[in-house]
């Protein structure tokens, strides 16, 4: 039997966080994974999905931005898919082994295997060469989730593909239907139906990220998968598929109407559920909620003391950052550092086209919390240089404040690199911020994020390259002082 200070199982952006800041702080540590260093997010989730929707997105403005800007290109651009997935795979490994060296160089034991709790205080780790017993004063669970399936769509990766599939794809399926316009539905659709494939999303909402993203941020995606020949199904619940010909036909309940669609490709994107059932979490008497997530207090410890779970085990939200932030928490806790998880916003993106977002409340989040006097400020992209001379002018940011305080409650954009602009959002809610601190901060010009300042100065009155109305009076407008924090 081997014996650890800290055992970690599941090496994604939860686990092996939680394995390198343990061994910063001095704990014998151990990390075991069945499948691949960097979990999902690093081989078949983030990383991958984000080389191809980067190559899309090259290959989309080379195809359609390029002529305008003079640039002539000989022959037709066109897409060798076989190398796509190469360089893509190259991407991934590249990362997964900086995982191993860091791992290594942090000194974190590596054992490669399915583990299992035989008792609440031993793990069975069944590897290539047989089985290995591990005792631990703490173990920390980050095994993360996998797909959802629905019946009638059994996931095989040949003809009903999970993300993992869809990302591997070796060749554009001419046609393509998504079930679900989540997440990965959207951000996959929107990469295959630029290099070419007719997209269908089935959706069982009545709008597309419903209750992930702010609407108004919404609306300008749907608007360009629409143009771009995404056709998008509300109200679908897919029932079945059959073989038609060469490909197939899904046949989904549209308004209690039976609807066909053609598919040569079918993704299903419904969602992932917590990969705790094969651990024996129940069987050593870990508390699951009715969905199979682990609870945990606000330290991420579970109800046995000597056990913590983070990332997508430990529920929402499922984002690599947001198990990163827990791996980092729950070591410095077991340390013996006096730390909650007391975020105050978990800021999340979704690489659609234009990129939208998010950091803080909605203003349907900020009425229900009691915000009902509010002041928001909207800044468009096309009133902005640097995105002018990219030629990515879709899209806006939108501030969301309190009107009494002006404290920042939430950013929401919609745009050309909004992924990077949201960290200045996050930072400015954690930090307590007001309308003010944004907006009498100097940005660099020309950049896209001067939109942040002006569209906290739109909340103020008096952004300067939008016409305000009802234009601001001098007085309020020389009233502008930073927060209390400065
Ligand atoms: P995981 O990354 O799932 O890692 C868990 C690891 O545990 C896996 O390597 C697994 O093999 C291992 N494991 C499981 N059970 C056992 C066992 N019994 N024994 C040993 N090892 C085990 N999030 C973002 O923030 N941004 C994105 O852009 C983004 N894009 C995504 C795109 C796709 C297609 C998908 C599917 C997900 C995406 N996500 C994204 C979500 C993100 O990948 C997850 O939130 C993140 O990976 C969760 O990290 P984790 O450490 O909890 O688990
Ligand atoms: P999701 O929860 O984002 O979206 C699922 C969608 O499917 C929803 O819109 C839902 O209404 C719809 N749906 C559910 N059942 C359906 C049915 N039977 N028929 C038709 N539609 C149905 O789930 P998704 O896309 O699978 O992603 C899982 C998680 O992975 C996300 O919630 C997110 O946490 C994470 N992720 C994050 C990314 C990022 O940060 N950029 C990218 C990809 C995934």
């Amino acid at each position: 039997m081997d014996s650890f200070d800290v055992c970690v199982i599941g090496a994604g952006p939860g686990g092996y966080v939680a394995a390198i800041r343990a061994a910063q702080l001095g704990h014998n540590t151990v990390i075991i994974e069945r499948e691949f260093l960097g979990g999902v997010c690093l081989n078949v989730g983030c990383i991958p999905s984000k080389a191809m929707i980067s190559a899309a997105h090259f290959l989309h403005r080379m195809q359609h931005d390029a002529p305008e800007m003079g640039l002539k290109i000989k022959g037709d651009v066109s897409l060798d898919m076989k190398q796509l997935q190469k360089w893509k795979t190259s991407v991934c490994d590249k990362m997964s082994g900086g995982v191993a060296q860091l791992l290594s160089g942090n000194k974190v034991t590596i054992v490669r295997g399915d583990a299992t709790f035989k008792t609440a205080k031993e793990l069975v780790v069944k590897g290539k060469e047989g089985e290995k017993k591990i005792t631990a004063k703490h173990f920390i669970v980050a095994t993360g989730s996998r797909p959802i399936e629905i019946p009638g769509f059994a996931i095989d990766e040949k003809s009903v593909l999970s993300s993992t599939g869809a990302l591997a794809l070796d060749e554009v399926p001419a046609t393509a239907v998504v079930i679900g316009g989540g997440y990965i539905g959207l951000e996959i659709g929107s990469f295959l139906a630029k290099f070419g494939s007719k997209v269908t999303v089935l959706e069982a909402n009545a709008k597309l990220l419903q209750g992930v993203a702010d609407p108004d941020c919404v609306q300008v995606v749907e608007r360009k998968l629409k143009k771009s020949g995404v056709e998008i199904v509300y109200g679908a619940k897919a029932q079945s598929y059959k073989k038609a010909g060469n490909s197939f036909e899904v046949a989904a309940l549209v308004g209690g109407e039976e609807k066909k669609f053609k598919a040569d490709k079918i993704l299903l994107t419904v969602g992932r559920r917590p990969n705790g059932d094969q651990l024996n979490l129940k069987g050593i008497g870990v508390a699951l909620d009715e969905r199979g997530f682990v609870k945990v207090n606000p330290q991420r410890r579970t109800n046995l003391p000597h056990i913590w779970a983070i990332g997508d085990i430990a529920g929402q939200p499922m984002l690599a950052h947001k198990a990163s932030h827990e791996g980092v928490l729950v070591a410095e806790v077991i340390s013996g550092q006096n730390r909650v998880y007391d975020a105050k916003t978990v800021p999340a993106v979704i690489f659609v086209d234009p990129e939208i977002a998010s950091a803080g409340m909605t203003e349907d989040e900020c009425k229900a919390k009691g915000f009902t006097d509010l002041k928001i400020g909207k800044f468009p992209f096309g009133a902005n240089g640097r995105a002018v001379s990219l030629m990515e002018t879709d899209g806006f940011v939108k501030i969301i404040a309190d009107a009494k305080t002006h404290v920042v409650l939430g950013v929401h954009v919609v745009g050309p690199e909004a992924s990077n602009l949201i960290s200045e959002a996050a930072l400015a809610i954690e930090m307590g911020a007001r309308l003010e601190d944004m907006a009498l901060t100097i940005h660099p010009h020309p950049t896209l994020g001067e939109t942040m300042m002006e569209a906290a100065e739109a909340a103020l009155g008096h952004a300067i390259h939008v016409i305000q109305r009802p234009l601001a009076s001098a007085r309020s407008a020389g009233a502008a002082t930073r927060g209390a924090n400065a």
